[in-house]
């Protein structure tokens, strides 16, 4: 049961933030629920703590390391891991096994991750891609029927078609080797414990079980993990899932390798190509291809600090970047958080950088993308004068960055589904770490195989191939990457990291960082009150609003201004975590079930 305690946040907040800041941080729901949910019981007082924290709008404060992931039992696994002495990489394998477990609807080892890291030592940023690949028998036609034309969107996200390579177990592997101390076996510990054990289902998941109750009943193996005995899993009922256990069994004795090749990969691609009614391409040959790919950091100035993130196949830092780099051309430290004149040139900076990623990122392993040119100050401040006017933009053009291609391209406008999870990690020896991971939509294809979800990443492709005769980036190639909106951040100052966020949700994952770093660098602030902020998001021309919060008072200003309006939810799932003069501050988005945890 959930205990409400009547105050709002906005009270909780007021000693905490100047005048209209404090008040843009008022909370979604007037109500808090200050108590952990049953479902989380048995966890530490630290864990009840820091939900009581967050629900009243205050980050949790630490001096030596914190973790902030999705799920209250995630976060305690990573909580061990670093209490012990492992670094921010030993517990992020911790927290991701975990998190495959207690929230499998939404990242696990059947999908895929970005990772940056900021090295302690050498000062350095660094990104990983485990981002899941095309089966090399893919075809840019892969989602188009006969004549050429989009399947609807749910007949290509069910069954084998949409499943990727996984990436995140190499991943996890890859910077556990490089970064980490830990014993790698002894990582998994607590995930198999749990499994064997069992876990109460969260309010959160039971809710998605049950919306999602006709998509879940298709396959059966999915089925009977999800509705045993015909009934879907509640609030509370107690899960076992011996077959997790024994594929962390496997990964912790063998390495990555137990996931790429041998049993577990023939069940993966026999679940993929078995596929009753859909099946996919997936091959033994592109799971024992799998590599993790280090890429270039995509970093940037925006007054005074570097903003570093995850460039292609991610359109995240790119994208956050172009907004953040548009906005600096205006005085947003002396803008009114609430006023519609802020939203409108946040809004209309997100439809020129949605323009461009339509037009220009994807894979740059496959195709030509301009990352210089896109991020370049002086093609943002031009990008910028287009908002200096009073009304919303009548027309979105696609820009002309600075690039060595001569190559025509079309447009692609496919949006991804509000599923993923963030993690954000900073060890005692400073070593900080951002990690979105996804297995794209919730519960991904809807395959359930030894004891995991797989991913629909594949989706994240347009399944037009060409518009007009000009191929479009983002199309289907085999052992492509699908572009991506995560947009997993590091933000240092003088060399040193100040602020470790990322989100879930989708394309909006763009927007929900872009305005949480906004809101701590502009408005002053904290993590938990800029992950509490209303979300107002306007990526491809509607400005959605936040239901029931002040966001959806400006409705009428902003239509007034020539916006198409709709209200409606925005899970965004920020977890974040600032450092200020050696002090820890971790904040997690109040509408999922994390925590920050810290000492
Ligand atoms: N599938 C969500 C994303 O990669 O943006």
């Amino acid at each position: 049961m959930i205990h409400r305690l009547m105050m709002t946040s906005a009270c909780a907040l007021a000693m905490a933030l100047p005048g209209a800041a404090q008040q843009a941080a008022d909370q979604v729901d007037p109500e808090i629920a200050v108590d952990l949910p049953a479902a989380f019981d048995g966890l530490s007082e630290a864990a009840a703590a820091a939900w009581a924290s967050r629900s009243e709008g205050r980050p949790v404060e630490g001096e030596r390391w914190m973790v902030a992931a999705q799920n209250p039992i995630a976060a305690e696994a990573g909580a061990q891991v670093l209490r012990d002495g492992g670094t921010a990489a030993d517990a992020m394998v911790a927290v991701q096994a975990m998190l495959g477990l207690v929230e499998p609807q939404s990242s696990g080892l059947g999908g895929g991750a970005f990772l940056v890291w900021y090295d302690a030592e050498t000062g350095e940023v660094t990104t990983l891609d485990g981002r899941e690949t095309a089966p090399l028998a893919a075809t840019p036609r892969l989602f188009q029927d006969d004549d050429g034309e989009p399947l609807p969107f749910w007949d290509a996200v069910m069954g084998g078609l949409s499943v990727g390579t996984p990436g995140t177990p190499a991943l996890m592997e890859a910077a556990q080797r490089r970064w980490g101390r830990a014993n790698w076996a002894g990582l998994f510990d607590d995930a198999i414990a749990v499994a064997e054990d069992g876990f109460a289902i969260s309010p959160r998941l039971a809710g998605q079980i049950a919306d999602d109750a006709d998509r879940l009943m298709r396959f059966p193996e999915t089925a009977a993990y999800f509705h045993p005995d015909g009934a879907p899993l509640a609030e509370g009922d107690l899960r076992t899932n011996p077959d997790y256990a024994e594929t962390l069994r496997a990964l912790a004795a063998e390495g990555a390798s137990a996931f790429y090749r041998g049993p577990i990969a023939e069940d993966i691609v026999a679940a993929v190509r078995g596929a009753e009614g859909a099946p996919g391409l997936l091959s033994l040959e592109d799971m024992a291809r799998y590599r993790v790919i280090e890429r270039p950091a995509v970093c940037t100035d925006y007054r005074g600090a570097e903003v570093c993130g995850m460039g292609p196949p991610s359109s995240g830092a790119i994208s956050v970047a172009q907004i953040l780099g548009k906005l600096e051309a205006f005085d947003m430290a002396g803008m009114d958080p609430q006023a519609p004149e802020t939203w409108r040139l946040i809004g209309d900076a997100t439809r020129l950088a949605f323009a461009d990623r339509g037009r220009f990122i994807a894979d740059s392993d496959f195709v030509p993308v301009p990352v210089g040119g896109l991020i370049d100050p002086g093609y943002l401040a031009e990008r910028a004068e287009l908002l200096r006017r009073e009304d919303a933009l009548t027309e979105v053009p696609v820009g002309t960055p600075e690039w060595d291609h001569a190559l025509l391209q079309a447009s692609d406008t496919d949006p991804e589904r509000p599923a993923t999870s963030h993690i954000s990690i900073v060890d005692a020896d400073g070593n900080a770490l951002s990690m979105t991971t996804t297995i794209e939509s919730g519960f991904g294809a809807r395959l359930f195989v030894r004891g995991f979800l797989l991913n629909n990443e594949l989706t994240d492709f347009s399944f037009r191939s060409h518009e007009d005769g000009w191929p479009i980036a983002n199309r289907v190639e085999p052992g492509k990457r699908p572009r991506s909106s995560m947009a997993p951040t590091v933000v240092l100052r003088d060399g040193a990291p100040v602020l470790v966020t990322g989100s879930p949700g989708g394309a909006p994952i763009i927007v929900y960082t872009a305005t949480h770093i906004l809101a701590h660098l502009d408005w002053g602030m904290d993590v938990q009150a800029a992950a509490d902020m209303p979300q107002l998001v306007n990526a491809f021309g509607t400005y959605i609003l936040e239901e029931g919060t002040w966001a959806a008072d400006l409705a009428q200003p902003l239509e007034d201004m020539g916006f198409e309006v709709s209200i409606g939810p925005r899970p965004s799932g920020v977890q974040a975590i600032s450092i200020t003069e050696g002090r820890l501050s971790g904040g997690a988005d109040p509408r999922r079930e994390g925590i920050a945890l810290g000492e």
